[in-house]
């Protein structure tokens, strides 16, 4: 007879006969090949450590110009890598921190989460994988053109052992974020206002210091430089918050949800201002200003979303 019938005949017995099927199944789960799960190996993460995952968009530079992204910053494209990282954080509860800036964005995890057996492939997985759909999902949002193509993201895990490790981690992110900007906005108005050439701008800036920057964005272009957006000079942090609109009842609990707050976290000031951070986790108090309506609309966003997913 032929194989296939041969086979096809054996397939239907076997599974019309649950003994049989038991059997198969069994045998199935015990095959010979089995060994070669033990080459896995374990990678779970180290107890009491801070786990800070970094995601990087891949040459970013290329996709911002292919999308005509302002230069230096554009606030909608910031706004996208915004809302997928509120996405990360809707979703991974143990995450009490997230910082973005450019096309980065840093999670921080409580040191004594068990999210996923703190298997660190799975966390790290999950996060870019997260991250990237979301990004592609909040695009039409923010942006008026439509993606011609998928961004891609890598990822990263960095475990730091003391709260003083994780704050300089932070700090050296947000320091970046200062260089590269105070950079960018006086190499762009160059370029863009002064009419110099990219090479031009680039000797021009060459061997400066900040204060140089900041003297030449004042007496050529009349800008104050710490006047200017506090997101592009600062990035933005994602808290965990119960929020509490100014006009509501002072002893109104509030909704959880992620505020993005663009502040100095390099002093002290802001670890005072946040003790949940370090401390045992319980999300502090945020009182929005019902003037501020762009952080009013990201919260609507995301207060209509739990309700959806409520809903299902
Ligand atoms: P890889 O990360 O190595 O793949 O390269 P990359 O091109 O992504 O460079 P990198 O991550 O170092 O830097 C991010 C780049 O994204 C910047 O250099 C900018 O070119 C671009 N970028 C990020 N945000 C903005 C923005 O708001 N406006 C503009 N115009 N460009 C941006
Ligand atoms: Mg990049």
């Amino acid at each position: 007879m032929h194989f296939r019938a041969l086979n096809h005949i054996f397939t239907k017995f076997l599974f019309t006969n649950k003994s049989a099927t038991a059997l198969h199944t069994r045998s199935m789960a015990c095959s010979r090949y089995e060994y070669v799960k033990s080459y896995e190996q374990d990678d779970k993460i180290l107890p009491n450590v801070w786990i800070v995952i970094r995601i990087d968009g891949k040459k970013f530079h290329k996709f911002a110009n292919a999308h005509k992204f302002e230069k230096p910053n554009d606030e909608n494209a910031l706004n996208v890598m915004n809302a997928a990282g509120i996405a990360v954080m809707e979703e991974f509860r143990d995450i009490v921190l997230g910082y973005g800036q450019s096309d980065e964005y840093s999670f921080v995890f409580r040191k004594d989460t068990s999210a996923f057996k703190r298997r660190a492939a799975k966390l790290l997985s999950y996060v870019t994988s997260m991250f990237t759909s979301s990004y592609v999902l909040s695009w039409s949002q923010w942006m008026q053109r439509p993606l011609s193509y998928a961004p891609c993201f890598d990822g990263r895990i960095v475990l730091y052992p003391s709260d003083e490790n994780l704050r300089d981690y932070l700090s050296w992110r947000q320091a970046d974020v200062h260089v590269n900007n105070l950079y960018n906005t006086a190499f762009w108005k160059l370029v863009l206002e002064s009419g110099l050439t990219n090479q031009q701008a680039e000797e021009r800036l060459r061997g400066t210091f900040s204060s140089d920057k900041n003297e030449l964005l004042f007496q050529e272009f009349g800008i104050n430089y710490n006047t200017l957006p506090a997101m592009y000079r600062k990035g933005t942090i994602l808290l965990r918050k119960r929020v509490v609109l100014d006009s509501q009842d002072e002893q109104e609990k509030g909704r959880q949800a992620i505020v993005p707050i663009h502040e100095d976290l390099i002093g002290n000031e802001f670890w005072k201002q946040h003790t949940e951070i370090l401390g045992k986790y319980v999300p502090g108090k945020h009182v929005v200003n019902s003037l501020n309506k762009h952080l009013e609309r990201q919260l609507a966003k995301q207060l209509e979303k739990q309700a959806t997913i409520a809903e299902i």
